[in-house]
């Protein structure tokens, strides 16, 4: 295959919801149409149970699918599927912030009783944030929900996006007959079915046709031409490049668990969602089709033995070809590195790949030389952006119980921010250790891990911050006076950035009223410039 039909051919997307609504469910029907299993059922559910807050062999056990499951390639239609896996779990949110850097689309799944949920509008934000296109599925149309009308204002009002339906709702819950395709004007049937793909597809050239009436009853054709009339008055009609720069998103309506509705989403993407797409750096643009290797790192995950301390680092490739056994240039260690066995990974079985290409995601092995937005080139020196932090939710002090261990608690501390596990404020004097997190559950696995991996011995004292706010300014002298009224609520993140742990919204709102020329970054994405 030529180089161009191999990016062109690639879709490298990621599912996204609030827990329950139905990802694991959409991914499997996704996975049976692309024949990459061939039973329902196959794929683990990876989400941590909400029943396993404390129970850390689970956590253990949910981890070491959840590498096997990250990324699920298939091949469809003559595209090249690449399916990136995010925690459906609140606490590791910020793992599903940095995958959304990877992907160039998403599917966002909404349960139709619940609507937007808290976690829905975090995860679009940082879709809109990068302007990533947005395909909705409002899913669990078999159960009784709220109206499909009132779902859509719904969504554009607490997405803050514009949305246009593709497909439309024939009835719900125990009266739900199927959907009726907007976009190919067809019309199908649903019919309850949890393991197989069967379709059952009544072509409506025109809905007029009192053909349909015979097909779902005369109240409900009658209802569904008014909607669709309806549908066509109010909504524009779908644009394929609003779609493409984030500012539409086109709705989907069906069963996941019945593989309702699938196959119409599954199609329709096929023919609308992005190949992949260029990525900023510190130095250009940087477009896939540009023949020079290029690509970030954006995930890492640790070997489950602890007594192997290697570890996976997810690579997205951004331009060019990537072969094994090649150098190529580390460029914040400035060193060249080859890689022996590179993996793919093919829904669930992992395999050593000779070349990946543009929108691909690989596996590489490594001992320590990765940290999350590390940049590998052929040589040139750039750095790619967009891998933010956000304002940790729950900040703890990690304390030392035995000196003479200092030092394995300082290098496992390092290593498991590399991973991006939770972020590091350090307060002075004395070096004070700030953890920060988005849940409770990742001091657990970090107090785990280091008395385990490292053979630390520490505990976590809580801390009563509220929000960690990246301080930048041009005013040095309001800055200084700052940081000295403030002394006591300054830390250093990672990278030595400037950071202000207020302790309530109130202290933060005098703070950014008593000075300023102060900003008070919410994300460290300030440096990135999206
Ligand atoms: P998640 O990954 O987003 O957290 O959700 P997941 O797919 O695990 O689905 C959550 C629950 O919703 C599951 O039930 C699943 O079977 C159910 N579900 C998914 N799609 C549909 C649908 O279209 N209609 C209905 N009625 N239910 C759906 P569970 O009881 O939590 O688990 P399970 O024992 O059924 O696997």
């Amino acid at each position: 295959m030529k180089f161009s039909e191999a990016i062109e051919s690639r879709r490298t997307f990621g599912i996204i919801s609030h827990p329950d609504a139905g990802k694991t469910t959409l991914t499997e029907k996704l996975l049976l149409f692309g024949g990459a299993i061939q039973t329902a059922g196959a794929v683990k559910n990876n989400k941590i149970k909400k029943s396993a807050t404390s129970d850390f062999m689970e956590i253990e056990k949910q981890r070491g699918i959840s590498v096997a499951t990250s990324v699920m390639a298939f091949g469809y239609q003559g595209k090249q599927i690449n399916i990136l896996d995010t925690p459906g779990h609140k606490d590791f949110a910020e793992d599903t912030f940095r995958t959304l850097t990877a992907v160039d689309s998403v599917i966002l799944v909404i349960d139709c009783a619940n609507g937007v949920e808290e976690q829905t509008e975090r995860l679009m934000e940082v879709c809109r944030m990068r302007n990533t296109p947005v395909i909705i599925f409002v899913n669990k149309m078999d159960r009784d929900g709220k109206e499909a009308f009132d779902l859509l204002d719904e969504l554009e009002s607490k997405l803050n996006i514009k949305v246009r339906p593709l497909t439309w709702p024939i009835g719900m819950g125990d009266r739900f007959q199927g959907v009726y395709n907007i976009y190919q004007k067809s019309l199908n049937l649903f019919s309850a079915n949890k393991t197989k793909i069967a379709q059952d597809v009544v072509s409506i050239g025109d809905l007029a046709d009192q053909h349909l009436n015979q097909v779902i009853g005369d109240d409900p054709a009658i209802e569904l031409r008014e909607e669709i009339d309806m549908i066509e008055g109010v909504y524009d009609a779908f644009d394929r490049e609003h779609y493409l720069a984030g500012q539409v998103a086109p709705v989907f309506f069906g069963s996941a668990v019945n593989n309702f509705g699938v196959k119409e989403l599954l199609d329709t993407f096929c023919l609308i969602s992005p190949s992949p797409r260029p990525r900023e750096s510190d130095t250009r643009k940087v477009d896939p089709s540009d023949e020079r290797f290029s690509g970030f790192v954006f995930k890492i995950h640790a070997n489950l033995d602890p007594k192997h301390r290697d570890r996976i680092a997810f690579l997205r490739i951004v331009s060019g070809r990537f072969e094994r056994n090649k150098f190529y240039h580390h460029v914040r260690l400035n060193k060249d590195m080859k890689f022996a066995n590179p993996t793919s990974f093919m829904a669930q079985d992992k395999s050593v790949i000779d070349d990946a290409y543009p929108g691909d995601v690989i596996g590489l092995y490594d001992t320590g030389s990765f940290k999350i937005g590390d940049t590998l080139t052929t040589g040139e020196k750039m750095q790619f952006k967009g891998i933010p932090s956000f304002s940790p939710e729950i900040f703890q002090e990690l304390e030392n119980l035995d000196p003479l261990k200092s030092k394995q608690l300082e290098k496992g501390i390092r290593q498991l921010i590399d991973e991006g596990v939770a972020q590091l404020f350090i307060q002075q004097p004395g070096n004070r250790k700030i953890v920060g997190t988005v849940g409770q559950l990742q001091f657990e696995v970090i107090n785990h891990r280091l008395i385990h991996e490292y053979g630390a011995n520490c505990r976590f004292v809580p801390r009563s911050y509220y929000k960690a706010c990246w301080i930048t300014s041009k005013n040095d002298q309001q800055l200084s006076m700052f940081q000295k009224a403030k002394s006591n609520f300054l830390a250093l993140d990672k990278d030595e950035n400037l950071v202000f742990l207020a302790q309530t919204p109130f202290l933060l709102q005098m703070a950014e009223q008593d000075y300023p020329d102060l900003t008070f970054h919410h994300t460290s994405a300030f440096k990135l410039e999206f």
